[in-house]
């Protein structure tokens, strides 16, 4: 049987737009944005910098600028497919955000960053690096770059603690995303939420989870 989990191809424009039409957020999925939102508007101020880790199509983004009318933005990704598709979707905020181009994975990512950012977050995106060993790596970069008392918020898929089902290696359990999270010197330690929880009938949409952590 197949680990739990899923191929991209996100460098190829087709597949890219596929993509993007077939994650349009659903209710579950809206509800981690509004938390995001949340979180970010009551920890950060009005005028703060949110470095976003994989924007992909911009569903995140197109949130947090939307409804923060303060905060300035910079979208990191890989794949230029996808910022095009960002760029289309973003266009009335363009003079708010940045597109910095970077592969999460070499370990340099932060020093591209256009400036020192109040806020990290991330949907859908830690798991694609496909290694628990980069999201640990991801974790201290993050931590390094931030001020004291920065916020970092990352919702991704997980694998369920009581799981006997193979996952594919980027989708690591919630303990472990905290643990990692305090390994990496962050705080204040979290999971916020849970959602589309099924121990029993995993498939490569369902059971993601949001954790904080504060720098
Ligand atoms: C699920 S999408 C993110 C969706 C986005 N958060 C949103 O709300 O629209 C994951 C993104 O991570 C990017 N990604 C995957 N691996 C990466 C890597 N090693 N470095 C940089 N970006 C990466 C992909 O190109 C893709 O755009």
């Amino acid at each position: 049987m197949q680990p739990i989990g899923a191929q991209h191809e996100f460098h190829d424009p087709v597949y890219a737009q596929d993509w993007a039409n077939r994650f349009v957020p659903t209710r579950p999925r809206q509800a981690l944005f509004d938390l995001m939102v949340e979180q970010i508007t009551s920890r950060c101020p009005g005028n703060a910098h949110i470095v976003e880790l994989g924007i992909g199509p911009g569903y995140l983004a197109w949130e947090i600028l939307g409804r923060i009318p303060g905060v300035s933005y910079e979208g990191v990704d890989f794949s230029e497919a996808m910022f095009a598709i960002a760029r289309a979707r973003l266009a009335a905020f363009a003079g708010r955000i940045v597109y910095t181009r970077a592969d999460l994975t070499d370990g340099v990512w932060s020093a591209r960053l256009s400036r020192q950012p109040d806020a990290i977050v991330s949907t859908w995106a830690l798991h694609d690096l496909g290694a628990e060993a980069h999201i640990a790596a991801v974790y201290g970069q993050a931590r390094a770059v931030l001020p004291t008392g920065g916020l970092l918020l990352n919702g991704d898929f997980v694998k369920p603690d009581e799981s006997n089902f193979d996952y594919e290696p980027g989708r690591i359990t919630p303990s472990r995303h905290e643990e990692l999270l305090r390994a990496a010197g962050f705080g204040d330690v979290q999971q916020l939420a849970y959602w589309e929880k099924d121990v029993d009938n995993p498939t490569s949409a369902n059971n993601y989870a949001c954790f904080v952590g504060i720098a």
